[in-house]
């Protein structure tokens, strides 16, 4: 079965593939951009990128309610720990690791990840899934552009989640620029729109894909999916 992508808002990523569900990022409570709340979602993976408030979101509280266990790198797993989270996986740079829903490989990512209290979160990152069935998706989480995209890009990519809101991350030029590098089949733009500090316009960066790359640009509002 073709794994099914669904943009809860802002950075916050849900994954279904072979039965099971992923949530990347689990930023709900606070989150302008969706009306879920934390005890509608369901999932057995959390993914945290990095350390930022609007990424480890409410990672600790849908742990506790799923026994969902949080993949993280080794300080935001400690810290999730020291909030209660029951179960953590630590994953580091480069090296793929085998989870029941395919393989993963962490990759970087340009920007911080101080942890909400201030404590350091390690070094921010992204993900480069593998399902069971061989489709490669890419979650860039929070970063800049970076030229190794290009390596991530030789991968091979069936989806790429990109960030285009400008201010903290790449804006639209340089996300469009991105493309480019990793050649995705399918592209969805996210962290926009949540604040006016991050105001882009989805349809418009779509257009600019369409008409420069050979990806398929998918404009979701929070709420919508796509299956691959
Ligand atoms: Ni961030
Ligand atoms: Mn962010």
């Amino acid at each position: 079965m073709s794994p099914k992508y669904t943009y809860i808002g802002h950075g916050t990523h849900l994954l279904q593939t072979g039965g099971h569900t992923l949530i990347i990022d689990p930023f709900i409570n606070g989150n302008p951009a969706t009306t879920l709340t934390v005890d509608d979602v369901e999932c057995n993976f959390i993914l945290v990128t990095h350390g930022h408030g609007d990424h480890v979101g409410d990672a600790v509280a849908i742990a506790q309610r799923t026994g969902a266990p949080c993949i993280a790198n080794a300080k935001v797993c400690k810290w999730l720990e020291a909030q209660g989270a029951p179960k953590t996986h630590n994953i580091y740079f480069g090296g793929w690791q085998t989870f029941p829903f395919g393989r993963l490989k962490m990759t970087i990512a340009f920007h911080g990840s101080s942890l909400p209290d201030g404590s350091d979160g390690g070094s921010p990152g992204g993900y480069l899934m593998e399902t069971n069935e061989k489709e490669r998706i890419y979650f860039a989480g929070d970063t800049a552009l970076f030229g190794d995209m290009a390596l991530i890009g030789e991968e091979g990519l069936d989806l790429a989640v990109l960030p285009i809101g400008d201010h903290y991350t790449m804006g639209p030029d340089d996300a469009l620029r991105a493309v480019k590098l990793l050649i995705p089949k399918h592209v969805v733009p996210s962290h926009y729109n949540t604040w006016p500090v991050v105001a882009q316009d989805g349809e418009a960066w779509a257009k600019r894909v369409k008409a420069e790359t050979k990806a398929t640009p998918h404009v979701l509002k929070p709420g919508e999916s796509v299956t691959l």
